[in-house]
């Protein structure tokens, strides 16, 4: 049966007991041949492929790529699909499902004899759902992301996945675009396989999973119609098959110094808020104690160098033309803001991997004395409307509403808005602030991507493009504006953010790192005494399992018992 040391999958492959036979036996069945099974690293591909899930659908293909590289490198590649959440189709949001997603990932890597696993990873949710899987685990893992689309375009220009479907919106609802003109674009968006090429959730976590050290260097913004895509999947097969041999888990990888890389790479990129969540819930797998106020305190000082919507002009196809993530790690690295000896999954460290990295285009990946914004990092905001905290992108919102004072537009949730933004008797202007309660992980449920709340027609119709928003919920990475996000505690869980009324005043002081509400405390009391809580949306099943478990924002929204890790022991046999 051939050597394999400890290697896990032996306690499967390498008995040769009734159990053995029957791991291999019905293994056979597939036609693999009797030396697979001699010891060699067991390699499973965790697949997100899915045609519900557009994003990553091209992983039926890619992987046979993957296939191909472990082969050559010695290994036995076996391919197993995950719950795949994919952003544009699943309701009524595709977080819902991420800590569903984490569990499957999970429980397929302990429950099979894999030794080590491939992550494909692309669409917004499933980047982090297999990062949580694989870290409580703790197997040696590398992620293959599917890469993003090319760059969209319409009528000669070049649009942007999501952030150009909001401008189309709303200028549909001002009247400066037709019907039929908003259908035609539908198809210039997504002109190719892979996931939203702005600088989205998609984008950026792909992004920190590079700059964290969990896959190859300049592979995240590899367009996944690029044959290096194919070839970077071969080498991440290849590269799978060395790591088992090495033993490098993902623990050696996740430390608490590629998190920080992580946070200020995330700052340069300009990307989405949705990292916040997500990298609070992967921290919490492998035991390192991250927090909101990490946030805040890495990203000062970090400037916005990518020039990428939302933020600004440019698209994933130019970053990666432009040198990628490694040409943004090395600015950072230069100016004192990374931990160059984190270690990556190629066993160099990531200023090895970067030092040298080149810039083809300035325009696109900014010099650190001239960059898209000079404060890039995501602000953490706290007050008594926040007391667990909330959170800005400054480099998507506009600097004349950074401090800003207005009346609070109050709607109790996602469809007392959709019922009243409209109505062209609501007493709203431009210096009002739009408050939306009830949208948090517990009240939507699973904390939709509706914090970038469209504003009222009749504004938009006297061409204000922004005003002050603040919610328990979160936004859509593609998204843009004064938007503040995933307020905590949530409305729906008693946070003060349930206590506001229309005509309230809500201050926002972005420099002061405040989000106060101006009513006096005995007031707040007489209304939290007469608050009740919403029902959970469904009494049973998994909505009810994610209801009762969920943790806050500020706690990233993974389930309470799902924090940490448990390792990859080989369970018991059943046979
Ligand atoms: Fe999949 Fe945007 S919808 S990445």
């Amino acid at each position: 049966m051939g050597e394999g040391g400890t290697r896990r999958s032996r306690a499967w492959f390498g008995r040769l007991d009734k159990n053995g036979f029957i791991h291999r036996s019905w293994m056979k069945n597939q036609g693999f041949p009797d030396h697979l099974f001699d010891g060699r690293p067991v390699i499973g591909i965790a697949n997100t492929y899915s045609e519900l899930t557009p994003c990553n659908a091209h992983f039926r293909e890619l992987v046979e790529w993957v296939k191909r590289g472990v082969y050559e490198a010695g290994g036995f590649p076996v391919e197993f699909p995950v719950f795949s959440n994919g952003e544009s189709n699943l309701r009524p949001t595709s977080m819902l499902y991420r800590n569903l997603a984490a569990m499957t990932v999970e429980e397929a890597i302990r429950g099979n004899p894999v030794d080590g696993v491939v992550l494909c990873t692309g669409c917004d949710k499933t980047t982090p759902a297999l990062l949580m899987g694989a870290a409580s685990c703790d197997v040696p893992a590398i992620v293959l992301s599917g890469g993003p689309m090319l760059s969209g375009n319409y009528h000669g220009r070049p649009i942007g996945s999501g952030t150009d479907l909001f401008k189309f919106a709303e200028a549909v609802k001002a009247g400066t675009m037709t019907l039929s003109e908003f259908l035609e674009a539908e198809s210039c968006m997504s002109r190719s396989a892979g996931h939203c090429m702005t600088m989205g959730t998609a984008s950026t976590m792909n992004a920190l999973a590079e700059a964290m050290g969990l896959s190859l260097p300049h592979s995240a913004m590899i367009p996944a119609v690029d044959s290096r895509r194919r070839a970077n999947a071969y080498l991440t097969g290849m590269r799978a098959v060395a790591i088992v041999k090495e033993d490098l888990r993902v623990s050696k990888i996740l430390t608490r110094a590629a998190f920080e890389n992580a946070i200020r790479a995330c700052a340069a990129l300009g990307g989405s808020t949705n990292a916040v969540i997500h990298l609070l819930a992967i921290a919490g797998r492998v035991g390192v104690s991250l927090t909101l106020d990490d946030w805040d305190r890495l990203g000062r000082g970090v400037p916005t160098l990518v020039d990428l919507m939302p933020s600004g002009r440019f698209l994933a196809e130019d970053f990666f033309y432009a040198g990628g993530l490694p040409a943004v790690l090395r600015r950072l690295g230069e100016h004192g803001f990374l931990h160059k000896d984190a270690l990556t999954i190629n066993g160099r460290t990531i200023w090895e991997n970067v030092a040298d990295a080149p810039c083809w285009n300035e325009e696109v990946v900014r010099p650190w004395d001239r960059p898209l914004l000079a404060e890039g990092g995501i602000v953490v905001l706290r007050g008594n409307l926040a007391p667990h905290g909330a959170v800005l992108k400054p480099s998507a919102a506009s600097p004349r509403l950074l401090r800003h004072t207005g009346r609070a537009v109050v709607f109790e949730n996602i469809e007392h808005y959709r019922a009243r933004i409209e109505d062209p008797a609501l007493d709203v202007d431009e210096s009002s602030v739009l408050v939306l309660k009830n949208c948090g992980p517990k009240g939507y449920p699973g904390m939709a991507e509706v914090g970038n709340m469209g504003l009222p027609p009749k504004l938009l119709r006297r061409g204000i493009t922004d005003m002050v928003r603040v919610s328990d919920a979160r936004m859509s990475g593609t998204a843009y504006g004064t938007v503040v996000l995933h307020v905590a505690p949530e409305a729906a869980v008693g946070g003060p953010l349930a206590l506001v009324r229309d005509g309230d005043l809500v201050e926002l002081d972005v420099p002061a790192r405040k989000l106060q509400l101006h009513v006096d405390e005995e007031e707040l009391a007489r209304r939290r005494t007469a608050w009740t809580p919403p029902p959970p949306a469904m009494d049973s099943g998994y909505w009810r399992l994610f209801h009762d478990h969920v943790l806050q924002a500020n706690e990233g929204c993974d389930f309470d018992f799902l924090r940490g890790c448990r390792g990859a022991a080989p369970p018991r046999d059943s046979h």
